[in-house]
């Protein structure tokens, strides 16, 4: 199939947040950095491009986080679409449009593409069983039944998945499931939905993907679409019984919206509506390049669910490329919104004020572009001391320094170029080139890379030809090496505007100059003779240690108090109350284990001997899978004595040791303190 390349115009997307908490850097360095630099980069070519963003306002983790905090999902999703829609500015992601998807827009949109599917027929109807919880009237999402994982015994699963072990589950997997809204054991009950028959898409979906982007989506992408495609798409239900969303609009579907995931990407659709009146041209024209912005959880969403999607409604484009990005971890694990491991962007802002261009420089040079990336802290400060500081800011701080000092901050004029200025003048016409494919490539890293050999290019010429210690000999090779420099210093303003545009806005300020075109790039001499350069500013400073050792000292406080809260969290809850009478029946003495065997054929049990100080008894425990009989001799236990013998795998047990158990199920003695004899009473 022929790849289409000569577009008129661009629609961009990038994924639309949840707004239930604030965004961090792993979105920043997957999705909009990425997403901002290649419209930056097309706007600085003429395109017409518009840029989408917004808060996915709809799903089941708003409204279970509105109920935790007893307040509406509009009071949460006000809450955090003002804040992410706050640090997007503050880190200069420049949106044409920042919308969101509880608005009336939106809804409207969302409806009408649901009814025009509906009513063509697109839809298949299934009748089905789900779990309700007869006590509030509710069916049950995934996420509001818990229950224990069938795999490893977690008692915290959600109906979708088990959070300890990985696993994906349907909720009619869980043992004793519980409905998150009364704590009751839900029902399973008749519900119809309506759903999408993706299977009907899949010779299409293939012919599409799998014939026609092998060579042009990114390894990740394809890969997870074919894997997809091969195993077999079944109908995926459209509708939730739910009361936050966007409304089933058809006649008997009352309590039920539709599926987030098919209404929030058509929020890309209906927030170009909001934009202009023109957003037909923008989702319908097939001269329109559209390219979709996500992080590889979505992959699935934007590459095969919403382009059958938009098959099936059947008057719009589809994406030419989804560019996904892997995973960014912090300090080499996970970045995780419920246990805080992460660098918010809100946060960073405090600690680090004006430094929005050296987060998204590092996180542009460590992009997971490929495979998951890691972001530490101690990388951040190397990048931003011995590239920003000491190859960037230096060089276009040197150039500016010397020309004031010698030219009195003129642009001096060319006098003659030399040989190795026309290497220098020839990697110039280079650079620019080289960053246009990376970027039209989404090499966004490569790109970066480029863009800083430029500077290291006029780091080596100055250094090369020593303009300081001219000046008295031959003032006119220095007017040359100066202006060569400050020309780099203007071309760095234009290929350095889509990484780093907060710094380069202040480059522009120095010298005094506008903001170029990309093809302007090609000029080479943007800095005439005699135009007058404004003074020098630092435009990087150096990062010192105690400010990164606070940022980790910070993730290690939240590390400590994620683990002491997990197992407070995973403790067991109280028995309940006793009376002393029912405490002092149990016989409970320490003792000495004289011998310890592991009973045959079994995993878990060891065949105790104790020395009780009343008598000599076997117990039979099940110990086996944490001690190993020959460490555990002579160790010193507290032992049940009066509980009725039970026969264990053929042997008598008369007793029980005692252990302490932690939240994990790992088992530990417990031991009377050293002066209690064997037979002491234990009350
Ligand atoms: O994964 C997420 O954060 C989703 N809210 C992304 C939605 S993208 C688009 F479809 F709206
Ligand atoms: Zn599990």
């Amino acid at each position: 199939m022929d790849k289409k390349t000569d577009y008129q115009r661009y629609t961009v997307t990038s994924a639309l947040p949840y707004a239930n908490g604030p965004i961090h850097i792993g979105h920043l360095a997957g999705v909009y950095i990425p997403a901002d630099i290649y419209v930056r980069f097309l706007r600085m070519n003429g395109a017409d491009v518009i840029f989408i963003g917004g808060s996915d306002e709809h799903g089941v983790p708003i409204t279970i986080k509105a109920l935790q905090q007893g307040v509406t999902p509009q009071d949460i999703v006000d809450r955090y679409h003002g804040i992410i829609k706050k640090s997007f500015e503050d880190f200069g992601i420049s949106f044409d449009i920042y919308s969101r998807t509880s608005n009336k827009v939106h809804h409207e949109t969302a409806s009408a593409f649901f009814r025009k599917m509906y009513e063509a027929g697109q839809f298949i109807e299934k009748v089905s069983q789900q779990y309700f919880d007869e006590e509030t009237g509710h069916f049950l999402a995934d996420r509001y039944i818990t229950g224990t994982c069938p795999h490893c015994g977690y008692d915290k699963a959600y109906g979708d998945q088990c959070e300890k072990c990985g696993t994906s589950l349907n909720a009619t997997d869980l043992i004793h499931p519980k409905s998150v809204l009364s704590g009751n054991q839900p029902i399973l009950k008749e519900t119809r939905h309506w759903f999408l028959p993706l299977d009907q898409y899949e010779p299409w979906l293939r012919e599409w993907i799998i014939e026609g982007h092998k060579d042009d989506w990114k390894p990740n992408v394809y890969g997870q679409c074919k894997s997809w495609i091969d195993q077999g798409l079944q109908p995926r239900a459209v509708t939730r019984d739910l009361d936050w969303g966007v409304k089933v609009p058809i006649e008997g579907a009352d309590g039920k919206v539709l599926y987030v995931w098919f209404d929030a990407p058509i929020g890309y659709i209906s927030a170009t509506r909001e934009l202009t009146p023109d957003w037909e041209k923008y989702w319908k024209d097939k001269q329109t390049k559209l390219v979709h912005f996500i992080g590889k959880d979505n992959i699935v969403f934007h590459c095969i669910i919403f382009p059958a999607m938009l098959k099936g409604e059947g008057t719009f484009i589809m994406p030419d490329n989804v560019p996904a990005n892997e995973f960014l971890n912090l300090e080499g694990e996970k970045i995780s919104t419920s246990r805080n491991w992460a660098v918010w962007l809100h946060e960073y802002l405090e600690d680090f004020p004006d430094k929005q261009d050296v987060l998204r420089y590092v996180l542009t040079s460590a992009a997971p572009e490929t495979k998951d990336n890691d972001f530490t802290w101690k990388d951040f400060q190397a990048r931003n001391n011995s590239e920003l500081v000491a190859i960037l800011g230096n060089f276009i701080n040197r150039t500016m320094v010397l020309t004031h000092k010698y030219f009195e901050g003129k642009v001096p004029v060319v006098d003659l170029f030399n040989e190795s200025d026309s290497v220098v003048l020839e990697e110039m016409r280079q650079i620019p080139v080289r960053i246009s494919i990376s970027l039209h490539s989404y090499r966004f890293r490569e790109g970066l890379s480029e863009m800083m050999n430029l500077a290291r290019l006029g780091n080596k010429y100055l250094t090369d030809n020593e303009p300081w210690k001219l000046f008295s000999t031959n003032p006119a090779r220095v007017g040359t090496i100066l202006n060569l420099s400050l020309q780099i210093c203007a071309l760095l303003t234009i290929t350095g505007e889509p990484f780093l545009p907060f710094s380069m806005k202040k480059v522009r300020q120095i010298l005094n100059l506008p903001l170029f075109s990309w093809e302007d790039a090609s000029k080479l001499d943007w800095l005439k003779p005699g135009h007058q350069l404004n003074p020098p500013e630092l435009l990087f400073e150096k990062i010192e240690d105690p400010a990164i050792e606070a940022q980790v000292t910070k993730l290690i406080k939240t590390k400590e108090a994620n683990e002491a809260a997990q197992l407070n969290l995973t403790v067991k809850p109280a028995k309940e109350v006793i009376q002393y009478e029912d405490f002092i029946k149990m016989d409970i003495r320490s003792g000495t284990i004289l011998e310890a065997v592991k009973v045959p054929r079994t995993d878990k049990l060891l065949k105790l001997k104790i020395d009780t100080g009343l008598d000599q008894r076997i117990v039979v425990s099940g110990i086996a899978g944490f001690f190993k009989p020959e460490g555990i001799i002579g160790k010193r236990v507290c032992i049940l004595m009066n509980l009725a013998p039970r026969i264990l795998k053929g042997i008598e047990s008369q007793g029980m040791i005692l252990m302490a158990e932690n939240p994990d199920g790992t088992l530990f003695f417990v031991t009377p303190d050293d002066g209690a004899i064997n037979g002491a009473d234990i009350k």
